[in-house]
C-alpha cells in the first residue's frame, strides 16, 4: 500500500516535473526569441553606427587630402583619365575663366627646386621642363622653378597681397584675378635666372637678363613651352612683358606659335 502510494505519488511528482519542464521550455523559448529580437536590434544599431562612423571617416579623409587607399585610388583614376584628356592649349586670360573642374582633373606632381622648396606642376609639363633645364644647363644657362601651380584660393591671396603692397595698377598689369590665372592650370611656370650662382629675384633684375632670356626663349619651344606674355602685346594678352612666365602647350604647337610670333590668343583665333 505504502509502495502503491509511493509509486502513485512518484507518478504525480513525475507528472508535475514533466509539466514544469514543458512550461519552462516554453518560457525559455519565449525568452530566447525576445532576446533574439533584442540582439538583432542591437546588431542593427551597431551596423548603423559603423556606417555613420565610416561616412564621417571618408568625408574627413577626402577633406584633409590624406592617403586613405580607397579615396586615393578614386583620385588616381580620375586624374589619370584627365591627364590623357586635358587641353594643353587651354586659354585662360582676363576674359576666359578656367573651368573650376580643372583642378579635379589635372594631374599635378610635386618637385623640389634648387632652393629646396616644393613646387607643384602639371605632370607632363614638369617632365618637359626638366628636359629644357638640361638643354639650357649644357649651354651654361641656369634657371630654376619658382611659382608654378597655384590654387584659386592662393591666387586670390596673391591678388590681395600685391594690391596692398603695390597697388591695383600693378596688379592689373602683372597679376591675374582668381579663376583667371594660367598658374591655376599647372601649365604656367615662373622661372628665375641664376647668374654666377646668384638668383635674380626682382622684376628689374630679371628683366635685365636680356641675353639669358634670348637663349631660354629660343630653346623652349622644342620642349613644348611658349612665351605667354610677349613684349608690346599687352592689348591682346592683358599683361606686361613677363620673360619669366613660361607656358606649356606641348609640341608641335609651341614651335608653331613661337615661329609665328603670335600670342596664344591670336593663334587660337580668340584675340
Ligand atoms: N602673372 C600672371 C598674369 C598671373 O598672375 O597669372
Ligand atoms: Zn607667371
Amino acid at each position: 500500500m505504502l509502495n502503491e502510494f509511493k509509486s502513485k505519488s512518484n507518478l504525480i511528482w513525475l507528472g508535475a516535473l514533466a509539466l514544469l519542464l514543458v512550461l519552462s521550455l516554453v518560457d525559455l523559448t519565449f525568452l530566447s526569441s525576445c532576446s533574439g529580437i533584442e540582439q538583432g536590434a542591437a546588431k542593427q544599431e551597431a551596423v548603423q553606427q559603423d556606417a555613420e562612423g565610416q561616412g564621417e571617416k571618408v568625408t574627413s579623409t577626402a577633406e584633409s587630402g590624406s592617403t586613405d587607399e580607397d579615396a586615393e585610388e578614386t583620385g588616381k583614376q580620375s586624374k589619370s583619365a584627365a591627364a590623357d584628356g586635358i587641353d594643353y592649349l587651354v586659354l585662360v586670360n582676363k576674359t576666359h575663366e578656367l573651368d573650376p573642374d580643372w583642378e579635379n582633373t589635372v594631374k599635378l606632381v610635386e618637385t623640389t627646386n634648387k632652393r629646396g622648396s616644393t613646387v607643384t606642376v602639371e605632370s607632363t609639363a614638369l617632365t618637359a621642363f626638366e628636359e629644357l633645364q638640361k638643354a639650357l644647363d649644357a649651354e651654361g644657362v641656369v634657371i630654376d622653378l619658382n611659382s608654378c601651380y597655384r590654387s584659386r584660393a592662393k591666387q586670390q591671396e596673391l591678388v590681395d597681397q600685391f594690391t596692398q603692397e603695390y597697388g591695383s595698377d600693378y596688379v592689373e598689369k602683372y597679376v591675374a584675378k582668381a579663376g583667371h590665372s594660367e598658374h591655376e592650370t599647372g601649365l604656367a611656370l615662373d622661372v628665375i635666372p641664376i647668374v654666377n650662382g646668384v638668383e635674380m629675384l626682382t622684376n628689374d633684375e630679371m628683366l635685365a637678363q636680356k641675353d639669358l632670356w634670348k637663349v631660354v626663349h629660343a630653346t623652349m619651344p622644342k620642349y613644348g613651352f611658349i612665351l605667354r606674355y610677349l613684349p608690346n602685346q599687352e592689348s591682346i594678352t592683358g599683361y606686361e612683358y613677363e620673360p619669366w612666365h613660361l607656358r606649356y602647350v606641348g609640341t608641335p604647337d609651341a614651335q608653331k606659335i613661337s615661329d609665328s610670333g603670335l600670342t596664344l590668343e591670336e593663334y587660337l583665333g580668340e584675340a
